[in-house]
């Protein structure tokens, strides 16, 4: 036994075999190992008082785990041949995690939402808006957008697709120029509602280095003009550094008397929870364009490239990379 004990000695002392990885080294070593004959002080022995506490290398990354003990009734311990909930003991060992603890899940349909079209439907295989994929633009955000876009000077603009997208914490939209219009002269509005996020404006080209920019609640960005046609993306939505809560735009409440023509409608208290405890931990942005030029209408399209077209396009929604820009910025709060 002396012997054997000789022949293997501790994993330090273990020359490595020529192409050996660290993994087979340690197997190998452990394969010749015998109790009492090689170094087993690195082997975590979590049935030992002493797993928590010990001094061994492996005792280092022991924690003590959290169990949900209220999952489990004593009864059903009982049941399963168990010793009582009280007893049990766990741990974990460190940078081995037994559960995602921070990666979050959709767990409702809300949660899972990714985006939505209105007006002009846009075709995420294709990347095209066709006539027979229409739907009315809503009124309400027509009007707020051709306020917007007229104050910017383009007071002919028509509100005709919106593409809304909608950012958990962890989402992102990738690398893309929004030129699936047919009319870029017209601008691209885009309104940003919730969290944060950072936006990157680049070039014409990807090379060109981008310029980053908070976008938060409230902000309205135009896209025109060269901008119109520039490189964007969103790296980033970052959670209120307040803990979560609504940003303050969004608490003010609506004026108590709104004139008779308004565009705006009160929503049922219950809707605006939903909305509100959405947005707490989400950003929504929805993007207004003008699909086609004045008296413009859509071309009509050989079957055959539509074919192609839905097999060979891409997409652009969050955490797709793709093609699609914006220039002056308007905050209405400030
Ligand atoms: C954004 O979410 O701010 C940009 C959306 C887009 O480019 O379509």
């Amino acid at each position: 036994m002396r012997k054997m004990a000789a022949a293997v000695g501790s994993v330090a002392t273990l020359a490595t075999e020529p192409g050996e990885d660290a993994f087979r080294k340690l197997f190998r070593f452990y394969r010749q190992s015998w109790p009492g004959t090689a170094d087993l002080e690195g082997v975590i022995d979590f049935s030992a008082a002493h797993a928590a506490r010990g001094t061994g290398p492996g005792a280092q990354k022991v924690i003590k785990s959290q169990l949900n003990m209220s999952s489990v009734s004593e009864h059903n311990a009982y049941r399963a041949g168990l010793q009582p909930v009280s007893k049990w003991q766990a741990y974990g060992l460190k940078g081995y995690p037994y559960k995602e603890v921070t990666k979050w899940r959709p767990r409702s349909l809300l949660e899972k939402l990714r985006w939505v079209t209105v007006g002009y439907h846009y075709n995420w295989d294709s990347k095209k808006y066709s006539a027979d994929h229409y739907t009315p633009f809503p009124s309400d955000l027509a009007f707020l957008s051709e306020q917007v876009a007229a104050a910017c000077g383009f007071e002919d603009f028509r509100a005709e697709a919106g593409i809304l997208n909608y950012y958990r914490l962890d989402s992102t939209l990738g690398i893309h120029v929004d030129r699936s219009e047919l009319d870029h002269s017209k601008p691209l509005l885009s309104f940003s509602f919730g969290q944060s996020a950072i936006f990157l404006l680049g070039g014409l080209q990807r090379d060109e280095a981008p310029t980053a920019m908070f976008m938060h609640s409230g902000d309205i960005m135009i896209m025109s003009g060269f901008s119109r046609l520039l490189n964007h993306a969103v790296p980033r939505v970052l959670p209120n550094p307040e803990g979560e809560g609504l940003p303050h735009c969004l608490e003010a409440p609506l004026p108590a008397v709104l004139p008779r023509d308004s565009m705006i409608e009160p929503c049922s208290m219950e809707d605006w929870q939903v909305c509100a405890s959405y947005l707490k931990t989400a950003r929504v942005n929805m993007t207004v364009r003008q699909v086609l030029a004045t008296d413009q209408n859509f071309p009509l399209e050989p079957i055959e490239d539509k074919k192609r077209d839905i097999s060979t396009e891409g997409f652009c929604h969050p955490d797709d990379q793709n093609s699609e820009v914006k220039r002056a910025r308007i905050n209405p709060d400030s």
